[in-house]
């Protein structure tokens, strides 16, 4: 028996140490290691007493087993209660850190969107292409027969003078309007035609609202018995889609060398609704655009029969149609890139 009040000693030491080690055990890791010193299946203090059961007398030995044994399960129930306690104190400290304070101001993100040119020029393709029109983008470096001559403005034409033209050879140049598609298209394709062309053109001037690049887009549409009242028609659309519902349109004679006849077409102001304002200076109405019926000549230039055909032509100044839907009074302010500008500009 002298063993076993040995023994009962041991136990208690046992415990205390445990215990004992407890007290410093501040992570999952220190639990696992001081788990593993006293309970290591091979090296574990309690497993070196379990191995001494072999020195025990034998009828001793199931007594011994069974207090061991207890003093296993109670360790194993410490460690197990000690790895929880430590776990959850882990979990909040790591809640605390990542706390997240929802009563902090949002940082301003910055959404990026299309620069308003490319809105106008979207919408205005959205439009015509809801009647049909399909688009053919020409090239900015054109020749001078497709940019004037075949448009019915030869060299010596006084019309030249209202597009002061960017030459890079005496026949190559930066082409003046978009209307040079028409030619191409016209070349290539036999009626009935409906295209948009939409693009940048150059001209050498510069004012508050002329820029040396903008951007246009001609229409045209070529097919048996078309007049001024099917271009009036579609513009009535357009401009009731761009301006608003109430808004009219007016033709007013004018000239194209490409057009015969030809008009400016106005909107009746969407500002003052045709009373009389700052924008439409005082007049009611703002004219919008180029437009015509196509001149016969420009016709056979590219082998259309002018008897059997006739055609209607536009042509939109996209900055323009920008300008006046957002109300800029600089064109420069479309091309500066200065987001704080760019981001007040919107429907
Ligand atoms: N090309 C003309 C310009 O740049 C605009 C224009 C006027 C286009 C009448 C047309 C048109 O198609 O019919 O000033």
């Amino acid at each position: 028996m002298e063993k076993f009040s040995g023994l009962e000693e041991k136990v208690a030491a046992i415990r205390a140490k445990i215990e004992e080690a407890a007290a410093g055990m501040d992570s999952t890791k220190a639990v696992y290691e001081g788990m593993k010193r006293f309970m290591d299946p091979k090296k574990g203090v309690i497993s070196e007493m379990m191995k001494e059961m072999r020195s025990i007398p034998a009828e001793q030995r199931a007594e011994y087993g069974k207090r061991v044994n207890a003093l296993k399960a109670w360790a194993q129930e410490r460690f197990d209660e000690l790895g929880s306690q430590v776990k959850e104190r882990e979990l909040a400290c790591r809640y605390e850190q990542e706390k997240v304070d929802i009563t902090l101001p949002a940082e301003r993100t910055h959404a990026g969107k299309l620069h308003p040119i490319t809105q106008v020029r979207e919408q205005l393709i959205d439009i015509f292409a809801s009647m049909g029109f399909t688009i053919y983008e020409g090239s900015e470096i054109e020749t001078d027969y497709y940019n004037f001559t075949a448009l019915n403005t030869p060299q010596d034409h006084p019309a030249r003078d209202m597009q002061d033209t960017f030459y890079l050879s005496p026949e190559f140049l930066l082409r003046t309007q978009t209307s040079s598609g028409q030619i191409h298209v016209m070349e290539n394709d036999r009626p009935p035609i409906k295209i948009l062309s939409p693009g940048k053109v150059f001209r050498s001037d510069d004012d508050a609202t002329h820029s040396p690049m903008f951007t246009q887009m001609e229409g045209l549409v070529v097919d048996k018995h078309i007049a001024l009242s099917d271009l009036q028609g579609m513009l009535d659309i357009f401009v009731q889609k761009i301006y608003g519902e109430g808004t009219r349109t007016r033709l007013r004679p004018s000239f194209f060398p490409f057009t015969e006849p030809s008009v400016e077409v106005d909107c009746s102001c969407f500002s003052c609704g045709g009373k009389g304002c700052r924008l439409c200076k005082g007049t009611g109405w703002i004219e919008i655009l180029g437009a015509g019926i196509v001149n016969r000549k420009v016709l056979e230039n590219c082998g259309i029969d002018p008897d059997e055909y006739s055609g209607l032509a536009f042509g939109i100044g996209i900055e323009r149609t920008a300008m006046l839907k957002y109300g800029i009074g600089n064109i420069k302010l479309l091309f500066e890139s200065d987001l704080e500008v760019l981001d007040q500009i919107d429907d």
